[in-house]
């Protein structure tokens, strides 16, 4: 990086409003294949790059005092993708989880995981959870990956869990309110996102996070994911700190509260 690239990154960490830090943000990693394209290169030199990228925000999101990131790594549809490129991926993870352990202890960071993890192979799960344990005495940024996540999936589960909790005498659907739905759900310990970063110029959700996106502020950037780095992440940061959140109320009003943060 030159020095005048770090320049500008510093000056705009420096804007941001420690105080008006979100808890959560979430990010669809989005655009691995076209960036291998423009290159000449496969697609999954798109995704071994974007290894890259995912060490920088989760760098620069520990280094901030953002609670909890959520980066988007394999929704359940992308099982759907070539076999060559779904292998490929799978033997991505278990090599990057592999290389960047030591890099989440250094840095404080605690490794958790969402979705359908029966669907891994059992390579992925055995090193997803051998990080998970080695990071679980951490304090500082919780890192959360979905992969074989999907938002649907999520809730038909807890629908399911629901009724054989219903059946089993255990609750009284009487009872069931948004804060029990949420009880369900994979994220019932994690708050919802307050911001959501796409990266890739896409304009859409793609299944991911359907029930905790309610209120989250949205943010689409075309940069590919490979190419995104701290500079973007902290535009993103300040481009939510301009935001007027008014959760269904009016200006004034709202300012002084959070849904469920
Ligand atoms: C995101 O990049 C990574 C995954 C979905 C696994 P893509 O692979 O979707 O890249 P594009 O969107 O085709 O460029
Ligand atoms: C969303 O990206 C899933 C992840 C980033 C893991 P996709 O590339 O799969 O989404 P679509 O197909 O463009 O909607
Ligand atoms: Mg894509």
């Amino acid at each position: 990086m030159r020095a005048t690239e770090r320049d500008a990154e510093m000056d705009l960490k420096a804007q941001i409003d420690r105080n008006k830090l979100p808890h959560h943000v979430a990010v669809i990693m989005d655009g691995n294949g076209r960036w291998a394209k423009r290159k000449g290169n496969v697609r999954i030199f798109g995704h071994q790059n974007g290894v890259k990228a995912v060490r920088q925000i989760t760098e620069a999101a520990g280094e901030l005092g953002v609670e909890y990131l959520t980066l988007y790594a394999f929704s359940t549809e992308n099982w759907n993708r070539p076999k060559g490129e779904v292998d490929a991926l799978m033997g991505l993870f278990v090599n990057a989880i592999q290389n960047e352990t030591e890099n989440l202890l250094k840095n404080n960071v605690r490794l958790s995981v969402i979705g359908e993890l029966s669907d891994l192979p059992a390579s992925v799960l055995k090193q997803l959870q051998s990080a998970i344990d080695y990071t679980a005495d951490n304090t500082g940024l919780n890192l959360v990956i979905a992969v074989s996540y999907s938002g649907r999936w999520e809730i038909t589960s807890a629908v399911k869990k629901i009724v054989k909790d219903v059946r089993a005498g255990n609750l009284d659907p009487e009872h069931i309110d948004d804060s029990v739905f949420e009880s369900y759900l994979n994220t019932s310990t994690i708050p919802d996102p307050e911001l959501l970063i796409r990266t890739s110029g896409e304009k859409r959700i793609s299944n991911f996070m359907l029930w905790q996106l309610a209120y989250t502020e949205l943010y689409f950037t075309p940069v590919l994911w490979p190419d995104f780095r701290k500079e973007h992440f902290y535009e993103a940061i300040l481009d939510f700190q301009r935001r007027d959140r008014r959760f269904g109320r009016v200006g004034d009003q709202a300012n002084t509260i959070t849904v469920n943060n």
